[in-house]
C-alpha cells in the first residue's frame, strides 16, 4: 500500500479498531493452539476487542496462522491482517545452540547465518516477528535468563544484537525473513541478586556503558520492533518510562519502528506499585510510547474510556496505530496477509540438511573445553569407552526457550558417540534431579510427574552400582551431566549453581574407580565447577546444544573438530560470588596489587575469589603461543589510529581456530573505569606450527567512557592496550591519548 493509502485507512478507522491493532493475545483467544509462556490470567477482554486485536503471541504453523488469519480478518470491519509474533529465540524447528553457547562461538557470520535460516523456518510457518534478538548484558550466573544472552559483555552483546538483526530481516523482501524485536529494553540483565523479575538500580555511567549498547546496535542494525523489560530501572518500571522509551529511545537515537510491551508488563504496573488500576496502567504505558500490549487488558479496556474523557489525547493512539500498520505494510501484509507461508513450504524449509548442518557447526564451535588434563582428549575409537549419566540418553538438549522446536528431532549425546563407536556402553549412573523440593519450585512437574523423573532409592542404588561397574570395565568415562531443563531460562533463578547432590555423589563413585574421567557439561549458565574440578580429567562445557548437539559433542570428544569455545561469563569458584564478571571496577583496595596486605582488601575470605574459568577462555587441541605485540606508536590522538601487531604462533600438528582479543584499560578517570574492557577480537585459522601475525587498527573512539550523565568522553592520560588469549592472561603495553 502506498502511504497514502495507510493514512487513509488510519482515517476511517473507529477509535475501537485502533485499540485493537494495540492489543496482543495468546492463541486461546483465537481458537488457536497456546504454547505461550507467562502466567496464565483470565484476561475479561471483552469478544469485540479479541476480534479487533491486530497481532497474536505464540500462534505458530502455517495452517494455524493461515486459519486464524482468515477468520479475523473477516471479522474486522478494515479487513486488516494481523502480526504473528513469537519466540524465535534461537531457532525455529532447527534449534540452535542456546545463546549464551551462540556467543561463545564468538562467530558472527555464522550466528546471522543461522538466525537467517531461523527466520526462514518461522516465516515458512506463518511467523512474522521473532521475539528476538535477547542481549541483556548478564553479569549474574544467578539469573535464569543468562541463557538467551550472548553473555557479560557490552561489546560482544553489540556485535551479536547486531548480526542477529541483520540475519533475522536479511530476506524480510523474499517473504523468508522475520522481524526482529531486540529484548528486553533495557538493562533487564541487572536484576538485583539475579532474582527473575527484580529491581534494577543503576547509575547513568554504568547504564550507558554496559547495559545500552546491545539495544542500540540493534536499532543501528535496523531491529523493526522492541520490547520493553517487565522491570523497574531506577524505580520506574520501564514499560512506563516515557524518559527511556519516548526520550532516548526514539528521541535520541531515531527508532521509529514498534514498541512492544513484555507479557502482562503494563498490568503489572500496578503491582509495582506505579499504576492505581488497569486504565491508569494503560495511560502511563501508552503516553510512555508502548505500542503494543502484550496479553494484558489494560489496551483494550481501558483506552476509549481515557479519550473520551479528555485524559488520553486519541493523536497518541494514532501515531501508534500508524506505526503498526506501517509495519504491517513494510511486510507487504495487505496484500499478502499469509506473507507467503504455506504447509508445503512449511515442510520443505524446516530441519532440512543444510540448516542441520549449521546448527552443529554452532554446536561444534560453541562447545568450550574448560580442562584437558594431559591431553587426555581427544578419544580414539580404540579406546574402551563408557558414557554414563542422566544426558547420555536424553533428548532434552534444546534448552527452555526452544518452545516451537521438539526435543525428538534431537540428536542425542549416545547417537553421536554411537557414530564414532558403535559398541559404546550406556547407563544412566543417576538421576538428572533427586531433590523433590526443588522440582517442585521448577513449577511444570505434579507430585505424579516428580514420581516418574525421581527413581525409588533401590534403582538409584542400581544406577550407581552399574555406573560403577561400567567404569570399571572401561579406560575412559564419559559423564554426561547438568542441569534440568527448567533450572535455566524464564524464572529460573537459583542461589546455589553447583550441580546437584547426587550428581556429584557419581562422580565421587566414579573418580573412586580411577580411571579417566571427562565430564560433559549440559547446562544454561555458569555453573561452580570448583568443587569437582580436581576429580576429572577433562570438562567439555557443552551448554544446551540444540537439535544436533550429540553430534557436535561427539565430532569434539573424536577430534573431528578442535575445540574452539570461549566463555562469555565467568565461571565462579562459588555462588556467592555472584555477579562476577571480567570487567569489573579495581577498588580502592583491590585484592591483588593494593597497598594493603593480608585481609584489609576487596575480597571474600572464604573463597579465593575471581573466576576459576574467566571470561573469553577456553582451550583448544592445539597450543598457541602470544609472543609479542608491537604498537604502531605510544601515542593517540583524536585524529590518528594505532596499529597492534600480535605474533602468534601454533606450536601443535592441529589446524586451530584462536579468537585474539583485544582489551583497553583507562588508567585515570573522571569516572572510575573497569581494570578491563574488549574493545575488539578477531578469529584466526592458524595451521600446524603457522606463524601469523594479526593486526588491530584502534580508534580513539574506543577510549570513550560515558559520564554521569550519559555523554561521551574521553580524557587524555594513559591506558593499557591488552591482548590475549582470554580476559586473564594478557600482554600488555601502554599509550597515551593526546588530545
Ligand atoms: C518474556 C519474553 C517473551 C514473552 C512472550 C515473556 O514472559 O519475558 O522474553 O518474549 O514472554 O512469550
Amino acid at each position: 500500500m502506498k502511504q497514502e493509502e495507510i493514512t487513509a485507512l488510519l482515517d476511517d478507522m473507529s477509535l475501537e479498531e485502533k485499540i485493537g491493532q494495540l492489543v496482543q493475545l495468546s492463541g486461546e483467544f483465537f481458537s488457536a493452539n497456546d504454547i505461550s509462556i507467562g502466567p496464565i490470567q483470565k484476561l475479561g477482554i471483552d469478544k469485540k476487542m479479541v476480534e479487533l486485536a491486530g497481532s497474536a503471541l505464540n500462534v505458530v504453523g502455517a495452517k494455524e496462522t493461515h486459519d486464524v488469519q482468515v477468520r479475523q480478518m473477516q471479522k474486522q470491519p478494515h479487513h486488516i491482517p494481523m502480526l504473528f509474533m513469537s519466540d524465535v529465540i534461537y531457532g525455529y524447528k532447527t534449534i540452535l545452540p542456546i545463546p549464551l553457547g551462540l556467543g561463545a562461538s564468538w562467530d558472527l557470520e555464522k550466528v546471522g547465518e543461522a538466525f537467517t535460516n531461523a527466520a526462514d523456518e518461522a516465516s515458512a510457518a506463518g511467523n512474522h516477528v521473532a521475539f528476538a534478538p535477547m542481549v541483556d548484558v548478564a553479569r549474574d550466573a544467578r539469573w535464569g535468563r543468562v541463557l538467551e544472552s550472548p553473555g557479560e559483555d557490552p561489546y560482544l552483546n553489540s556485535k551479536f544484537a547486531e548480526a542477529m538483526v541483520k540475519g533475522l530481516q536479511k530476506n524480510l523482501k523474499e517473504k523468508q525473513g522475520q522481524i526482529a524485536c531486540v529484548k528486553h529494553f533495557a538493562a533487564y540483565g541487572a536484576v538485583e541478586g539475579g532474582k527473575e523479575y527484580n529491581s534494577v538500580d543503576l547509575s547513568i555511567s554504568n547504564l550507558y556503558q554496559n547495559y545500552l549498547p546491545p539495544y542500540k546496535a540493534a536499532i543501528e542494525a535496523g531491529s523493526n520492533m522492541v520490547m520493553t523489560s517487565l522491570t523497574t530501572l531506577n524505580g520506574v518500571p520501564v514499560t512506563a518510562s516515557k524518559e527511556l522509551i519516548n526520550d532516548l529511545l526514539r528521541e535520541k537515537w531515531g527508532f521509529n519502528g514498534v514498541v512492544i510491551s513484555d507479557y502482562a508488563s503494563i498490568y503489572e504496573l500496578i503491582k509495582h506499585g506505579f499504576a492505581t488500576d488497569e486504565t491508569q496502567a494503560g495511560k502511563a504505558a501508552l503516553n510512555a510510547g508502548v505500542d503494543i500490549d502484550m496479553k494484558s487488558p489494560c489496551y483494550s479496556n481501558g483506552l476509549k474510556d481515557l479519550v473520551s474523557n479528555g485524559q488520553l489525547d486519541e493523536v497518541k493512539i494514532d501515531k501508534a496505530v500508524l506505526r503498526i500498520l506501517n509495519l504491517k505494510n513494510k511486510m507487504g501484509l495487505f496484500e499478502d496477509p499469509f506473507y507467503g507461508a504455506s504447509e508445503i513450504r512449511e515442510k520443505s524449509s524446516i530441519l532440512t540438511d543444510s540448516k542441520r548442518k549449521l546448527a552443529c557447526q554452532l554446536a561444534e564451535e560453541s562447545i568450550v573445553l574448560l580442562k584437558n588434563k594431559d591431553n587426555v582428549l581427544p578419544l580414539s575409537k580404540e579406546q574402551k569407552i563408557a558414557l554414563i549419566g542422566p544426558y547420555s540418553n536424553k533428548n532434552t538438549l534444546i534448552g527452555m526457550w526452544a518452545i516451537h522446536g521438539d526435543p525428538q528431532d534431537t540428536v542425542t549425546i549416545s547417537e553421536g558417540i554411537k557414530k564414532y563407536v558403535p559398541d559404546l556402553h550406556v547407563c544412566k549412573g543417576t538421576d538428572l534431579q533427586r531433590n523433590r523440593e526443588f522440582l517442585k519450585g521448577l513449577g511444570y512437574l505434579n507430585e505424579e510427574g516428580i514420581n516418574k523423573v525421581v527413581s525409588s532409592e533401590e534403582v538409584e542404588l542400581k544406577n550407581n552400582y552399574e555406573a560403577v561397574e561400567a567404569a570399571k570395565k572401561a579406560d575412559v568415562v564419559l559423564l554426561a551431566l547438568g542441569e534440568d531443563t527448567y533450572e535455566d531460562g524464564e524464572a529460573g533463578s537459583k542461589t546455589n549453581l553447583h550441580l546437584p547432590k547426587n550428581q556429584r555423589h557419581l562422580i565421587e563413585q566414579i573418580a573412586k574407580v580411577g580411571k579417566k574421567i571427562i565430564l560433559i557439561l549440559i547446562n544454561g549458565r555458569p555453573l561452580v565447577l570448583s568443587d569437582i574440578e580436581d576429580k576429572v580429567d577433562a570438562i567439555v562445557e557443552a551448554w544446551f546444544p540444540g537439535t544436533e548437539g550429540g553430534n557436535a559433542i561427539a565430532n569434539v570428544l573424536f577430534g573431528n573438530y578442535n575445540p574452539s569455545g570461549r566463555l562469555t561469563m565467568d565461571f565462579p569458584y562459588a555462588s556467592g560470588e555472584e555477579p562476577l564478571y571480567y570487567n569489573h571496577l579495581s577498588t580502592g583496595r583491590p585484592a591483588t596489587n593494593s597497598q594493603h596486605i593480608g585481609r584489609f582488601v576487596s575480597k571474600y575470605i572464604d573463597c579465593s575469589g575471581g573466576a576459576l574459568y574467566p571470561f573469553g577462555y577456553g582451550l583448544s587441541y592445539s597450543d598457541i603461543k602470544y609472543e609479542s605485540i608491537e604498537l604502531s606508536s605510544s601515542q593517540i590522538t583524536p585524529k590518528s589510529r594505532l596499529e597492534i601487531t600480535v605474533n602468534l604462533i601454533n606450536e601443535s600438528h592441529w589446524t586451530t581456530t584462536e579468537t585474539v582479543q583485544l582489551y583497553i584499560h583507562d588508567e585515570v578517570a573522571s569516572i572510575a573505569q573497569p581494570v578491563k574492557r574488549l574493545v575488539d577480537f578477531q578469529k584466526v585459522e592458524l595451521k600446524p606450527n603457522q606463524r601469523k601475525k594479526i593486526t588491530f587498527c584502534l580508534k580513539p573512539n574506543k577510549l570513550l567512557f560515558y559520564d554521569n550523565e550519559g555523554k561521551e568522553k574521553i580524557e587524555p592520560g594513559y591506558f593499557d592496550i591488552m591482548v590475549g588469549p582470554n580476559s586473564r592472561d594478557v600482554i600488555t603495553k601502554k599509550i597515551e591519548y593526546i588530545e
